[in-house]
């Protein structure tokens, strides 16, 4: 079947609106989206980091209203990262910095009970040391993580979530929390694995967001390093084998051939995380006149889908929606 001009033009199908629409290959609705939030404590909180940042910092009450709204307008679901007032100290249970996000999550499943909800889980934005895991003599310590991970999912699959999502990259915690699910009576409660997360320099608004920068060090050494594909398979291969439902790539722009390995590599449900920097870079230049926000939003959301990717987590999914600015 080779072809060649000029019984082949390609341009035919490209003609008219109307015929280029009947043959897209991909498309980005908002039923593929993902809008991520930050919880705070309080009430009444409601406000983007700066003006288009996409990052949204609320409290329990607003998050219960938002996300009611975000269901409504057909939003494929949210994910939740708790930034509590109070920081987790290892003599206490998590529950006591994570009371207040955990009513928010009870509350907000209260209000809208068919809404997908998503939640973080790692220590990051808990810990004074803002690393992912447990420090142990200023060492990230991986098998001391996992029962205080596990302990997480738990507590949010109990506040009424659908989906878990570990961002920790300790290795061995989608297994080690797929049992403690499985022991808590939660086996419905899904993990969707960050099985391939690379230390990347494209975090900086969100960990400001979610009070997450690492006060020590940086997180090279639980964080993929960019360079390396074989290893991101390694990755997806073992979190497949401890028992991820679905498997996370990001960033998602400088990845997505990762996406792409991924899709070929297994049949699980895949989602891409446009991270903030890259909605942090979009913005920027379209604030600068250099691109359209609109389109170029939407020619990067593409690539993704198009990359292989089922679900984006994205900071533009509200903006899509069409939810108020305030
Ligand atoms: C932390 C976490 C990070 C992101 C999601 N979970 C930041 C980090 O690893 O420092 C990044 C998301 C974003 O930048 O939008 N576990
Ligand atoms: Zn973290």
């Amino acid at each position: 079947m080779s072809e060649s001009f000029p019984n082949t033009r390609l341009r035919r199908l490209r003609r008219t609106p109307a015929i280029r629409r009947l043959f897209r290959e991909v498309d980005v609705g908002l039923e593929h989206l993902v809008q991520p939030y930050f919880v705070v404590n309080g009430s009444g909180v409601h406000r983007e980091t700066s003006p288009g940042s996409g990052l949204w910092q609320v409290s329990g009450d607003v998050l219960a209203e938002e996300v009611q709204q975000m269901h409504r307008a057909g939003v494929g679901g949210v994910m939740l990262f708790g930034v509590p007032d109070a920081k987790w100290t290892p003599d206490q249970p998590l529950s006591k910095p994570l009371g207040e996000y955990l009513s928010a999550i009870e509350l907000t499943r209260k209000v809208t009970p068919d809404a997908v909800i998503m939640a973080d889980v790692c220590l990051c934005s808990l810990t004074e040391h803002g690393h992912c895991g447990v420090v142990e003599e200023h060492r990230i310590a991986n098998d001391a993580s996992l029962p205080k991970l596990a302990e997480m999912a738990v507590l949010l699959a109990k506040a009424g979530v659908d989906f878990v999502c570990p961002s920790d990259m300790m290795d061995g915690r989608i297994g080690f929390i797929r049992k403690a699910l499985d022991e808590g009576g939660f086996q419905d409660v899904a993990i969707v694995s960050y099985a391939i997360k690379m230390a990347s320099a494209l975090y900086g608004p969100f960990r400001a967001a979610a009070h997450s920068a690492p006060a020590f060090g940086d997180r090279a050494s639980y964080q993929m390093p960019a360079h390396n594909r074989r290893e991101a398979l390694r990755e997806i291969a073992l979190d497949v084998q401890e028992g991820a439902d679905l498997l996370l790539v990001k960033p998602a722009m400088s990845n997505l051939d990762l996406i792409r390995d991924t899709r070929e590599h297994t049949n699980h449900p895949i989602v891409a995380y446009q991270v903030s920097g890259e909605y942090a870079l979009v913005r920027a230049a379209a604030d600068k006149g250099l691109v359209d926000f609109e389109r170029l939003m939407t020619e990067l959301l593409v690539s993704m889908r198009r990359a292989g990717a089922d679900l984006i987590v994205s900071y533009d999914a509200r903006r899509r929606a069409g939810l108020k600015s305030r």
